[in-house]
């Protein structure tokens, strides 16, 4: 059993971002010199997966067109011979890769947004990517989590201490460790009080689900701030199948906020190949 689908829900409205978002989706925000998606998109390559599914809403045109040929830039780098350049464009969706656009006519919430692909789906595992997550390991995250989805054959969510006062923006599992860096859940909760969490393990934007977590989702109430939570439909999946945590090797950067966001510019730019030394020297020069 392998992993070729992966769901990229994109139709939030990316409120804590404006006014960037107001008129483009927070998905396209770029660090360094590429959008999140493009990141989120070449991590699920990287895990093998080739049918990549868009999860859309309003105002997310520029999704599709990044991930679309463009016929006049292309040709006018060819005229101009930048073939360098015109590699760098085509390389963004490998002729090996397949993009499925879905509309999500309300925003119900993550939940409903993985349900609206369960047509695409159908019957086999899948993977779940929050491009706000910029995820940066090697192997990249994903790959990690298939390579454990291979041993496991079961749900598996990517997991990472966070800190007690931080619960509320996580869903928090709890469950009995099988080996240094999986465990075998018991609980799920979304967004709980620190008094409330059963732990300090967060879910972070990387999923692997078996197909069974539709009709459990289908049969949630809304759950905390009114949506339909992803969490709420695994919590229920547990309840009948084993669902593991995952403690990555690998760093998160929450690029949903704008001070994670700000951290992976930094850090993503140091570590590039081009840019980094001359924006090392830059910030020592700063004498911050
Ligand atoms: C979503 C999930 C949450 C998870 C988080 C990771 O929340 O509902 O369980 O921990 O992503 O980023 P959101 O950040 O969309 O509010």
């Amino acid at each position: 059993m392998t992993i070729n689908k992966a769901i990229f829900p994109v139709a939030g409205l990316g409120t804590r971002f404006l006014p960037a978002t107001k008129a483009q989706p927070k998905e396209m925000l770029p660090v360094v010199d590429k959008p999140l998606i493009q990141y989120a998109v070449e991590e699920a390559y990287a895990a093998g997966i080739r049918q990549m599914i868009f999860v859309n809403g309003r105002n997310k045109r520029a999704i599709p067109d990044h991930f679309d040929t463009a016929y006049e830039l292309e040709a006018e780098l060819e005229a101009a011979g930048k073939t360098e350049l015109l590699e760098l464009v085509h390389s963004i969706k490998p002729d090996d890769m397949e993009c499925i656009y879905i509309r999500q006519p309300k925003a119900l919430g993550l939940g409903h947004a993985v349900l609206c692909a369960q047509c695409v789906v159908v019957n086999e595992p899948f993977a779940v990517l929050l491009a706000d997550d910029l995820m940066v390991g090697t192997p990249p995250i994903l790959k990690q989590m298939v390579e454990q989805f291979e041993e496991w054959h079961a749900s598996i969510l990517a997991v990472q201490e966070v800190p007690a006062e931080h619960t509320r923006r996580y869903g928090i599992v709890a469950g009995t460790s099988v080996t240094d860096r999986m465990m075998d859940l018991t609980h799920i909760v979304e967004k709980p009080a620190p008094e409330a969490a059963p732990s300090r393990l967060g879910v972070a934007g990387r999923y692997i689900l078996t197909p069974g977590v539709f009709r459990e989702i289908a049969n949630q109430p809304r759950g905390v701030g009114g949506e339909i939570q992803l969490t709420d439909g695994i919590a229920a999946l547990m309840r009948r199948e084993k669902v593991f945590a995952y403690r990555y090797h690998g760093k998160r950067y929450d690029c949903g906020s704008k001070e994670g966001f700000l951290e992976a510019n930094v850090e993503l730019a140091l570590a590039h190949p081009q840019l980094g030394p001359g924006f090392r020297a830059y910030l020592k020069a700063m004498e911050l």
